[in-house]
């Protein structure tokens, strides 16, 4: 048994080496800032709000990246507007999730006077500090809420914005000596740089949708990817910006370029958010941060800045091009997902001889989607019928989309479309109206004439029901663990034109003929130089049950035929489909059945190790069939949604095996 190990792959240490990136690691001093980029003065003016990760004391770094020239300067992510007011643009769009904000820079543009008049009211004290935090600020006056918003900004606690569960408003009082709760001339210089501003707040991506041109400069500044990753899963606030907002997020970055924006972003300097940007061009900088209560985390090396110009068609540009394929794949939070890993996959399989594939249990499909772009002929297969229809709509099709107009007739109205889901899901998933349109949509599908519009269709279909409910999955009912992130505000009609979207956009030809199946894997009965594995992980004390906790869109593909509801259950979902990897007794015999009908094939079988059969046990079984066996392994932290995983313990950090038999 060869054991190779990519641990030394993990987080890189301070001094930072990347291939293939222009990485300039600055480590300057605060004091050197001015001084070293003199040509960028910090000429603008102060924000007026004191905002957490607000961005003054980079722009003289940010300001390197600032095109000579453009339209109009959008920022969608606002927070306090430091560089909007380094700038003073002619022309902006500022917008922002965060409604409170808006209000306030909206009434600092147009209502100044009454508002400063309105705060000077205000006293730095706790109790009335309590008083006002306790306040509706939907219930106040617009100029009254402004003057609210930037009272409690100067006397919380560091300038901190976080709200609870229910969106109020929750950082403690700041107890500072004297705070200027009210500087006017701060405000009237605001006022004036705002005159030309169109502010909005909604959604970045909407907001860039609608307002984004060529040529127009658009500086994002999303909430950092935490350090850390994601591994605390009890924390919540209306803004938290998951891994999925990240990849979505960079995927616009990539359309506003092929617009011809200009496009400059912020993010922490983290291993997922450069593996994010790889082949962009940026640098990382040691910034300071204000907002932390232990002076030992202030200084670290925690940003990259990425700055993009218009692309010219040069070869660079077409090899990225061709590596957004795969980026564009639309992934689910799907349990046991390797999207993370797919690097980490491919290199493991990169050096051997194959031209076919057989991803066995595909899942979400970004394994064989992985493969297909690698120009292989692909074979994805999973028992789940809904998996199958990704991997029907990505994988076997390579040219056929949805257009608008069949877009526009699903999603309409049907008279016959009967009330089966809003009668028997009533008020478990979705609202009424969502479950009616779930109806309509179902049986509109039927009518598309054309077996991968109808996948398409329903992909769609499935991941708007996916993304539109807490942590994607239909173990529980209600609304428990919304945490008010952009997905939970989206309505599922909105999910579902979104994601036509998204599934037209990763239809591609890789010039072979794929195919997909949705079988038992020991009925499947297909060849394949390379056959993949990556079964559903068994663990005594963790439940691998996918059609328990998918079982609502499962039965939606298959339109409940042949299954039986279990209508005693709180969540009506039927009986779990047999697999001998759910079981103890089986899983281990199942392996050797597998390994034994993939004998002329190389296998590669992903697993974990706090799995069973454990690695010495699979290592033996391989051997049974093979003469080579290496286990490649890679620390890895599964996201919320695998299998391991339960909130608030950290069992779901992992070493991931890669077993290669030839
Ligand atoms: C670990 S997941 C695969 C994840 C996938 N590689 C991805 O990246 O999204 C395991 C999959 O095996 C499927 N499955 C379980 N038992 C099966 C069987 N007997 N035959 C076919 N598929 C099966 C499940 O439906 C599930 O989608």
């Amino acid at each position: 048994m060869e054991m190779i190990n990519y641990l030394a792959r993990r987080k890189p240490a301070k001094s930072l080496l990347f291939s293939g990136n222009l990485v300039l690691d600055l480590e300057f001093k605060e004091s050197e800032t001015n001084e070293s980029h003199g040509r960028f003065p910090l000429n603008g003016i102060q924000p007026f709000l004191k905002w957490a990760g607000g961005k003054r004391q980079l722009l003289p770094y940010l300001a390197k990246h600032i095109p000579a020239s453009y339209g109009s300067y959008i920022e969608p992510f606002l927070g306090g507007g430091a560089m909007f007011f380094y700038l003073k643009p002619q022309r902006a769009i500022l917008a922002d999730l965060n409604e409170d904000l808006i209000n306030c820079f909206t009434i600092v543009r147009d209502n100044v006077e009454p508002l400063i008049k309105a705060l000077n009211k205000y006293v730095n004290d706790e109790d009335f500090y309590y008083r006002i935090r306790e306040q509706e600020s939907n219930g106040l006056s617009d100029i009254e809420r402004a003057a609210r918003t930037i009272y409690l900004n100067k006397t919380c606690y560091n300038g901190l914005y976080r709200v609870n569960k229910k969106g109020d408003f929750n950082v403690p009082f700041g107890r500072r000596e004297k705070p200027t709760i009210c500087e006017p001339k701060a405000l009237f210089a605001a006022h004036r740089a705002l005159q030309g501003s169109q502010l909005i707040h909604g959604d970045y991506q909407q907001v860039l949708k609608r307002y984004a041109k060529p040529g127009d400069f658009i500086y994002l500044d999303p909430p950092y990817y935490p350090a850390e990753g994601y591994a605390d899963f009890k924390r919540y606030t209306k803004e938290f910006f998951y891994e999925e907002d990240h990849i979505e997020l960079r995927n616009e970055v990539r359309r506003l370029i092929d617009r011809g924006c200009w496009v400059l972003l912020t993010n922490s300097n983290t291993e997922f958010v450069r593996n994010l940007y790889e082949g962009f061009s940026y640098e990382v900088l040691d910034a300071r941060r204000s907002i932390s209560c232990n002076p030992e985390t202030r200084i670290g090396q925690d940003l990259i800045v990425m700055a993009t110009k218009p692309a010219a068609k040069t070869p660079a540009s077409i090899k990225l091009h061709s590596e957004q394929l795969l980026e564009n794949f639309p992934g689910t939070r799907y349990m046991g997902s390797k999207y993370r890993v797919l690097p980490f996959i491919w290199e493991c399989v990169k050096d051997l001889e194959f031209s076919s594939v057989l991803d066995a249990f595909a899942g979400s499909g970004c394994v064989a989607y992985m493969f297909k772009q690698r120009g292989k002929r692909v074979i994805a297969n999973d028992f789940l019928k809904f998996s199958f229809c990704f991997s029907q709509a990505l994988i076997e099709n390579s040219n056929v989309t949805l257009t608008p107009a069949e877009r526009d007739f699903l999603i309409q109205p049907n008279p016959d479309a009967g009330t089966f889901i809003a009668n028997t899901f009533d008020g478990l998933y979705f609202t009424h109206d969502e479950n009616r349109l779930l109806d309509s949509l179902r049986t509109n599908i039927e009518q598309l004439d054309n077996s991968y519009k109808k996948s398409l269709a329903l992909a769609a279909m499935v991941r708007a029901c996916l993304k539109r409910r807490p942590r994607g999955i239909f173990t529980f009912v209600g609304d428990r663990y919304n945490d008010g992130r952009r997905d939970m505000q989206l309505s599922l009609h909105e999910h579902f034109i979104e994601n036509v979207a998204a599934f037209n956009r990763a239809v591609f030809d890789n010039g072979q003929k794929n195919q997909a199946y949705g079988l038992d894997i020991f009925d499947l009965e297909v060849e394949a130089d390379l056959v993949y594995l990556d079964p559903p992980y068994f663990t005594l004390n963790a439940d691998n049950d996918y059609t328990r906790r998918y079982h609502f869109v499962e039965g939606l593909v298959r339109q409940w035929q042949g299954l039986e509801i279990q209508y005693h259950t709180a969540t009506r979902k039927f009986k779990s489909y047999e697999t001998p990897f759910s079981k103890k007794e089986t899983v281990g015999d199942a392996f050797d059945r597998l390994f034994k009908k993939f004998k002329n094939s190389i296998i590669v079988v992903s697993y974990s190790s706090n799995s069973l059969p454990d690695k010495g046990t699979l290592v033996s079984l391989l051997k049974k069939y093979k003469s080579r066996v290496q286990v490649h392994q890679v620390e890895h932290l599964y996201s919320f949604g695998n299998q391991n995983h339960k909130v608030g313990n950290n069992a779901n950090r992992v070493n991931e095996f890669v077993f290669v038999a030839f």
